[in-house]
């Protein structure tokens, strides 16, 4: 971050004192935060009782499991007070946005710091939807899928495929400064693949659905905005001049531009991650796609439908309670680790689902998600956690109500979280001082230095901890594969 040492008497400083050698060190405090580097100052002699893997000659080592204080980037894109319960893009608060703005147009602002003029935006939209169409290839990738595959491994896959047809955008292949220069034929590469992937991600996203059901894919349409136009490629069939239901349009591109960004999250961190190697986007936005399927993140919209038809009906809510409580299950779509009250998306997402339920029906689901949800914030138990709704609660009663399958669900949520991504990416690759790699430190703990022993002189080891050697596993031969093996014994 380029911080100079403050002088001793500065009040933004932390005044830090090694007690192991007396050493006092003076830490800057910036924007509310300290440099771990500064630590490196507090090193010593290694002394007996200090073992060689903890490397005290190098300094103080911060140690932070899950990333639960630790800040790796300075960021222009999203803000969360989690606290507040606030959440704004580029400054502007998600009501507001949720109200007024569109998807395509937050993407615009989301990326380039700005709300679009009426030309820039023109220009925006045409660049993303002209690259909506993916090469035959790219087809026949994802036709390769059984129809059983998981839309997310589908989606995973597609997005990594499809740096392969881009060798051009690939530092690996066309220079290490093809992103980072800070040039405009930079600038133009970059925009370029974000257009591309932008366009492209709805296009195999519906792929991802139709494979399923055996459809051909749909060639991108002509005089439909960016959700009107994923839903062509979702859903037409032979209907001339299709258009989707607006009310269901308008609903899927306000959670589109509610899913679009939230800072530093899992996914996000993947995404620099794997960009900080100078790898191309599009494997980046793959790796992206893959930490938003686990069920702690994207996947947890599929886990409370899930959840919800398990319980089946409200009178069951109070017995589920006590299994949350007991810590046997966890309580879907709730708690976040940054929002320590409700999550703003939720209330925008609880007003759009009635709009939805108002053409689609009524979510049988629907009541004993209430239920669930009174009963949960009214409880000891996520009260004094904190522990509260979060996007994903509600998004997935809309996303049935709307007819998709729970395991398509992700794909909802991944899709407009590639803006964010980009974002960040597009962030990373223009800071001031270059890319750095992202490069996190562990704490070795493990066996020190051993000499090799041949194997017939090891022990057998019949009572071993199971953790520490490959398990038994079952093998899906039938009855009479396992007959003829034993017959030979
Ligand atoms: C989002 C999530 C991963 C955040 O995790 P985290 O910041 O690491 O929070 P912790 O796991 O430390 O939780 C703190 C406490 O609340 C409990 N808790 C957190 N979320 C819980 C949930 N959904 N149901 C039940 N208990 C929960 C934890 O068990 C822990 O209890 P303890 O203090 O008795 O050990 C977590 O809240 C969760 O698993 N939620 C369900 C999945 C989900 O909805 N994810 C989508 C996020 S947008």
């Amino acid at each position: 971050m380029g911080r100079s040492v403050p002088p001793p008497t500065s009040q933004n400083s932390l005044t830090v004192t090694d007690n192991r050698t007396g050493k006092t060190i003076q830490v800057p405090i910036e924007n509310n935060s300290i440099p771990a580097t500064a630590f490196k100052k507090l090193n010593k002699k290694r002394g007996d009782g200090d073992s060689a893997q903890d490397e005290v000659e190098a300094g103080v080592r911060v140690y932070d499991p899950g990333f639960m204080n630790t800040a790796v980037i300075q960021s222009n894109i999203t803000f969360i007070d989690g606290e507040a319960g606030i959440l704004r893009y580029r400054g502007y608060p998600i009501e507001q946005l949720a109200e007024q703005s569109t998807f395509l147009e937050s993407a615009f602002l989301l990326l380039y710091g700005e709300l679009p003029t009426q030309q820039q935006f023109k220009l925006f939209e045409q660049e993303v939807l002209h690259h909506t169409y993916v090469h035959r290839d790219v087809e026949q990738i994802v036709g390769a899928f059984r129809y059983d595959a998981h839309p997310m491994s589908i989606l995973t896959a597609s997005f990594a495929a499809l740096g392969a047809f881009a060798p051009e955008a690939n530092p690996a292949l066309a220079g290490q400064k093809l992103y980072s220069s800070g040039t405009t034929e930079a600038l133009a590469v970059m925009d370029k693949q974000i257009f591309r992937i932008l366009g492209k991600a709805i296009t195999v996203g519906a792929m991802a659905y139709r494979i399923r059901q055996g459809r051909a894919f749909n060639a991108p349409p002509s005089g439909l905005n960016y959700t009107e136009t994923y839903l062509y490629l979702l859903d037409h069939l032979n209907e001339p001049n299709y258009k989707p239901n607006p009310v269901i349009a308008k609903a899927l591109d306000i959670l589109f531009l509610l899913h679009a960004d939230h800072e530093l999250n899992c996914s996000a961190a993947a995404m620099l991650q794997v960009g900080s190697s100078l790898a191309d986007p599009y494997s980046a936005v793959a790796a992206a796609t893959a930490a938003l399927y686990g069920p702690l993140h994207g996947g947890a919209n599929e886990a409370v439908i899930r959840m919800l038809t398990a319980i089946g009906s409200p009178e069951n809510v109070p017995a589920y309670l006590e299994k949350v409580k007991k810590k046997e299950v966890v309580l879907s779509g709730f708690g976040h680790r940054i929002y320590r009250t409700s999550d703003p998306r939720s209330k925008i997402i609880r007003k759009t689902a009635e709009e939805v339920f108002a053409v689609t029906g009524r979510n049988p689901l629907l009541d004993t998600a209430m239920a669930l949800h009174d009963a949960a914030i009214s409880d000891e138990y996520f009260v004094s956690r904190r522990l509260y709704p979060n996007v994903d609660y509600w998004s997935g009663l809309i996303y049935q109500a709307l007819g998709f399958p729970p395991d398509y669900f992700t794909v909802l949520f991944a899709i407009p979280r590639v803006v964010g991504w980009l974002a960040h990416w597009r962030q990373l690759m223009l800071q001031k001082n270059g890319v750095k790699i992202w490069r996190p430190r562990q704490l070795y703990v493990g066996e020190g230095e051993r000499d090799y022993v041949e194997i017939e002189k090891r022990e057998e080891k019949p009572n071993a901890d199971p953790t520490t050697v490959p398990s038994k596993v079952p093998h899906l031969h039938s009855k009479r594969v396992f007959l003829a093996r034993d017959s030979k014994m």
